[in-house]
């Protein structure tokens, strides 16, 4: 006897396959996230501004590069960084968890603090349309 699933089986089905398939999952999953933590509109403009701007002696760039569709260079170990442009590097902003772990480090690096939803959710916007 063939076995028949019910509809919501299979919708759960393709809903947990959907992140892997589908480019800027990640991106709009966590701006939800951040939305829901007080984030308000996201500006691409502004978010280009924290990621450029130096605070001390140090920015996003300074790791990243000025360019980010070229590696980067770690300021502290001299080692290469795969360039932040997911439009030259296709496996950039595909998982939440490899984001938010690396903005909780970097964020604390380079500013001193941890950043807030909404500029996590700027910088997303600004990244994602390198
Ligand atoms: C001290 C060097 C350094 C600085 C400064 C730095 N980063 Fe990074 N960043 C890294 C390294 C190393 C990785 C992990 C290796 C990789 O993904 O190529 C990384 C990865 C990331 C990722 C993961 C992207 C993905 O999906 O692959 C994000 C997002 C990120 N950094 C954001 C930032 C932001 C925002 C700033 C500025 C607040 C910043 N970084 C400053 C070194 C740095």
């Amino acid at each position: 006897m063939k076995k028949r699933y019910p509809s919501a089986v299979l919708l759960t089905a393709a809903l947990m396959l959907a992140p892997s398939v589908q480019a800027g999952n990640a991106v709009d999953e966590l701006l939800a996230r951040y939305q829901a933590e007080g984030a308000q509109t996201t500006d691409a403009v502004r978010g280009e501004h924290l990621w450029k701007t130096p605070q001390g002696e140090r920015s996003c760039q300074t790791c990243h590069g000025k360019d980010l569709t070229r590696p980067g260079s770690h300021q502290r170990t001299g080692k290469a960084i795969k360039p932040m442009a997911p439009s030259v590097n296709p496996e950039r902003l595909m998982q939440t968890r490899k984001i938010e772990k690396w903005f909780l480090r970097n964020c604390k690096w380079t500013f001193g603090r941890e950043c807030s939803a909404q500029e996590k959710a700027d910088i997303l916007v600004f990244l994602k349309k390198q």
